[in-house]
């Protein structure tokens, strides 16, 4: 059998590639029309970074993290998400002196899940957080961001967004709680996944995909019920000021999201075009993160999109494919065609020579490819010091000098 992947990562070449550029490309530009800095960090990160923040009985921490013993004995994680790293980062290099401090990046990430299509165990996220602000200003703007940036990827496609709250931690506590007595009651009706998580993390039932758990969802407590009058009143206020800047959205009160740090504003912007793994962008409010961390006691509102999903559903990119094509007609004149390999670069113009000798072939090939030029080397050509250059969509051919090949190039 041919060597493989590892199970659940993947080449990104072709097609993927192109498309992997222009999304950066387009982040990039989003991210200076918005004033965020890129920040790179380390893919590894020391295990206990993620345990607390990230909750100690969710899935990425109880199954999920890449972890492994250094020589000298310290644990250390591939990072499953780039929201804590960013944060440590912003407290180890004192970014937060400056707030508010709003960060973005594009890199790789690490799960053991399960893999299937749209769900890998190496994947890149896209990641843009706001550090410093409680406003919800700072929340609509993020989603404001995310939006555009869809909608430049997908002109055409249906994405909805939708939100939930999940108050402030009193509420979530105290709502935790109340969902855990709920669902004791249907113990042995409920999917084992989410029997096993009735006790360390109910939340997470609620957005189960099982037959038998969304039955019983649909009769389980409401967190609006458990809102202090605050968390309420931000709430309302932040679903104004969406509908004020014109974006629709749509309230879900199952959408939890999947890690622990997070309270007030959730959302996720989801298609109908993936399959299960519908998610493109997840994101929401973590105001107690920086400071689980050990920095200062600031709020901070983000997202993370996945690369591999945003790319699965972009169009065929155009590449190109207007090649000029080097033949040589015997590798004796080498040297001579080199001469013109490396002035037609100087120029900046891109040469396709495929180290062939053989006239037949090679016209065939640039045919292929629906090439517009070859220039063709042979022994009356190195002789009189000229170039042959074919016009292929033309059927006609004439020969010029060095200059004059290089100035119609251009
Ligand atoms: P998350 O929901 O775990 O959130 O991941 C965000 C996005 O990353 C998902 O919506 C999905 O597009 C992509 N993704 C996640 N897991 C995989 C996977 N195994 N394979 C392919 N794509 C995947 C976070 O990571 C939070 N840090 C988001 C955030 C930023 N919240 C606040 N700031």
């Amino acid at each position: 059998m041919k060597v493989q992947p590892v199970r659940g990562t993947h080449d990104i070449y072709g097609q993927d590639l192109l498309k992997y550029k222009r999304l950066e490309a387009i982040v990039n530009k989003y991210a200076n029309i918005y004033d965020f800095s890129e920040i790179i960090t380390p893919i590894i990160e020391s295990t206990d970074l993620f345990k607390k923040p990230l909750g100690e009985q969710s899935d990425v921490v109880l199954k999920e993290m890449y972890t492994f013993n250094d020589r000298n004995n310290s644990l250390l994680t591939l990072r499953p998400e780039y929201t804590t790293p960013m944060i440590r980062a912003a407290i180890s290099n004192n970014l937060l002196e400056k707030i508010p401090q709003k960060l973005f990046g594009i890199g790789p990430m690490f799960r053991r899940e399960r893999p299937q299509k749209g769900r890998y165990r190496q994947f890149n996220q896209i990641n843009f957080e706001i550090l410093g602000i409680n406003d919800i200003a700072a929340d609509v703007d993020i989603i404001l961001l995310a939006d555009d940036l869809l909608k430049n990827f997908f002109p055409d496609k249906k994405i909805d967004l939708q939100i939930n709250s999940l108050g402030d931690q009193n509420t979530l506590k105290i709502f935790k709680e109340n969902l855990s007595l709920y669902f004791q009651k249907y113990t042995n009706d409920l999917s084992e996944e989410s029997q096993n998580k009735i006790h360390t993390n109910p939340l997470r039932i609620l957005d189960s995909k099982n037959i038998k758990d969304i039955k019983i969802n649909k009769s389980a407590p409401k967190i609006f019920d458990y809102f202090s009058e605050e968390a309420s009143d931000r709430f309302d206020n932040f679903k104004k000021l969406l509908s004020d800047t014109n974006i629709s959205y749509e309230i879900n009160p199952r959408l939890v999201r999947g890690l622990d740090y997070y309270c007030h504003t959730v959302f996720e912007f989801k298609t109908n075009d993936l399959g299960s793994q519908d998610t493109l962008i997840g994101g929401g409010r973590y105001d107690g993160l920086a400071k689980i961390l050990g920095g200062p006691d600031i709020p901070g509102v983000g997202w993370a999109g996945g690369v591999e999903r945003i790319i699965m559903l972009m169009k065929d990119i155009n590449k190109n494919e207007n090649k000029i094509h080097l033949i040589l007609l015997h590798p004796s004149f080498k040297s001579y065609g080199f001469q013109l390999l490396n002035q037609l670069r100087k120029n900046n113009i891109a040469v396709y020579f495929d180290y062939k000798y053989d006239l037949k072939k090679s016209l065939s090939k640039a045919n292929k490819l629906n090439s517009e030029f070859a220039i063709i080397i042979g022994e009356e050509e190195v002789e009189k010091n000229q170039y042959t250059i074919k016009y292929l969509h033309k059927n006609i051919q004439e020969v010029l000098s060095l200059e004059q090949i290089i100035k119609k190039l251009k």
